[in-house]
């Protein structure tokens, strides 16, 4: 389940870490991939798997890593792209923190072999709207790769980010942010629903039943839509909270061009699976599949973009 309109900060935080800990291995197989985010979808760019490490790279680059700094990681997904900053920039020590106890697993079978990559980089449990909960010497860099659009106290978060960062350093962000509330008209959820694909109308009982699931899961998928009208901060409130907090905005980049182009591509591998499907498989699926129609089918539609944000601590 994800967090709905009437619960908790701390509800909606367990609710995100259920979420992360259930579909996981169903998204890591679909994609064949060891990410979890939409992928920089440049030129000749065709395969999940490398436009998500692209990604990666574009945020990596953006975020001004290099050779010896010290990083805290949010929402590391499976601990793969702090091996990848860990090679490509040589950073000197990281420090991942995850709500998903399954994906802190995966990450940390990762470093199982390494001794070296053993000393410097760590996973562990970390709620990043908590960071004063977390031990840590002050870091040059705190990441936030597809993981803040998340993160249901924005202040908290950016507060203890804030006290966690050297002078001089900088928080990074790479996220969806919604650009105005339209994308919250019900007129939108009609569309979608009209879209859902023929492979799913009702031709035999078992494509009737998968019909009737996912149009469950939209449902669903619209409540949590309109508590999201509560929960999400548009981009212009965004910029306020960082100026209010402090940080100075060094630099932001709109990618939304090379990144929403996603959702095409994530449909498809779904759509083919579920024509075979015969197992409880079903049930990950046809969540997913609800969540690429209408979260992030919305993007899309022209009401958020994709954005690259450096803060800098001065
Ligand atoms: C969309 S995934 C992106 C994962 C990864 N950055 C990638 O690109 O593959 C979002 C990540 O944020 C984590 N997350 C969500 N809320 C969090 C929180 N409050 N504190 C720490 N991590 C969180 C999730 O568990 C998940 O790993």
């Amino acid at each position: 389940m994800l967090p709905n309109e009437k619960s908790s900060p701390m509800q909606k935080t367990k609710s995100v870490a259920q979420f992360f800990n259930d579909i996981t291995d169903t998204f890591l197989d679909l994609y064949q991939s060891q990410y979890i985010n939409f992928g920089y979808w440049e030129n000749s760019i065709y395969d999940v798997a490398e436009a998500q490490e692209a990604l990666v790279k574009k945020f990596g680059d953006f975020s001004l890593l290099k050779k010896d700094l010290d990083l805290i990681d949010l929402g590391f997904g499976t601990g793969e792209q702090d091996l990848f900053y860990y090679r490509q920039y040589q950073c000197k020590s990281i420090l991942g923190l995850n709500i998903s106890e399954h994906q802190i697993a995966l990450a940390n079978k990762k470093l199982e072999m390494s001794p070296k990559l053993k000393q410097v980089i760590k996973f562990c449990y970390g709620d990043a709207t908590k960071l004063n909960e977390v031990q840590s010497d002050p870091v040059d860099r705190i990441l936030a790769l597809e993981s803040a659009q998340l993160f249901p106290n924005k202040k908290a978060f950016l507060k203890g980010s804030w006290d966690k960062l050297k002078k001089g350093g900088y928080l990074c962000l790479a996220e969806p942010i919604f650009n105005h509330a339209d994308v919250f008209n019900p007129e939108h959820y009609i569309s979608i629903k009209k879209e859902i694909p023929s492979t799913l109308r009702r031709s035999n009982y078992f494509n009737s039943l998968l019909h009737e699931q996912l149009l469950f899961f939209l449902e669903k998928e619209q409540q949590d839509q309109s508590s999201k009208e509560q929960n999400s901060i548009f981009y212009r409130d965004y910029l306020n909270l960082f100026e209010m907090q402090g940080f100075k905005v060094d630099a932001v980049e709109d990618i939304s061009k090379q990144v929403l182009p996603f959702y095409e591509v994530f449909k498809r591998p779904v759509l083919e699976r579920i024509k075979n499907i015969n197992n409880e498989e079903t049930y990950f699926l046809i969540y997913w599949l609800a969540i690429i129609y209408f979260r992030y089918g919305s993007f899309l539609q022209g009401h958020a973009g994709y954005y690259l944000i450096r803060l800098k601590k001065e």
